[in-house]
């Protein structure tokens, strides 16, 4: 988490090597991403963008992308985040088409099958990046109960602005202007009263003084 502009979207990029470091190193599991051919390195991880992207083509090509071990798997993934019920009521299930963007379907809607992409995919590490735009709060709801179970069984890098999605978290890492500020759990960063324990009382209100 951190300011906007920071570079949370960047460190996402960096893992995919959308674009290469200029120094140091990433590792996963222990390897270097440089050692990987990128198509392994991109086959083991997904990434749910800040931006959902809908493709001109069925629902079910929106989930699978075409790729055959997701096609097997639409109906399934999408059950997971909670996108079945929506899709179900659009004119032709999940063969209905989209239009390009998207625009038929509401916000809410677009991310709910873009989580669902991401589990069709079935990856080691998911990214999710989570979406500064504000929804109405019945998507909200949708959207918050599709994350949790979008995240459920595997490793995941969290980019959050909702701070209740990150409570919870093993690590959290706060970013401002390109680097590291704090990082912990969340109890020790309330308590380190900085940068997380202020973001975190502006969202929750912790009433005034001390933020614990
Ligand atoms: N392709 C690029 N080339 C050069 N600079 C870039 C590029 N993409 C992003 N930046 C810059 O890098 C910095 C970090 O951007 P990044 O998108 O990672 O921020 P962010 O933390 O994800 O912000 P937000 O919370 O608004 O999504 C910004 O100053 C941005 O303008
Ligand atoms: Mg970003």
């Amino acid at each position: 988490m951190g300011e906007s502009g920071g570079g949370k979207t960047t460190v996402t990029r960096l893992l995919g090597r959308m674009y290469e470091l200029n120094s140091g190193c990433i590792l996963v599991d222990g390897v270097d991403i440089r050692q990987l051919p990128r198509h392994e390195l991109r086959s083991r991880m997904a990434v749910v963008p800040q931006e959902p992207f809908i493709f001109a083509g069925t629902v079910a090509f929106n989930i699978s992308l075409g790729d055959e071990r997701a096609a097997a798997r639409v109906r399934q993934a999408a059950a997971v985040v909670g996108a079945h019920r929506f899709i179900e009521q659009l004119p032709q299930g999940y063969d209905t088409r989209l239009a390009e963007r998207g625009g038929n379907l509401s916000l809410g809607e677009r991310q709910l099958l873009s989580f669902a992409r991401a589990v069709a995919f079935d990856p080691e590490l998911l990214m999710l990046d989570e979406a500064t735009a504000s929804v109405d709060s019945e998507s909200e709801r949708l959207i918050q109960e599709g994350v949790q179970r979008l995240l459920q069984g595997r490793t995941a890098l969290v980019i959050a602005h909702r701070l209740s999605t990150v409570r919870d978290a093993d690590r959290i890492v706060v970013i401002r202007q390109g680097r590291v500020v704090e990082e912990g759990r969340h109890e020790e960063l309330l308590a380190q009263g900085e940068e997380y324990a202020r973001l975190y009382c502006l969202q929750f209100d912790c009433g005034g003084g001390a933020v614990k």
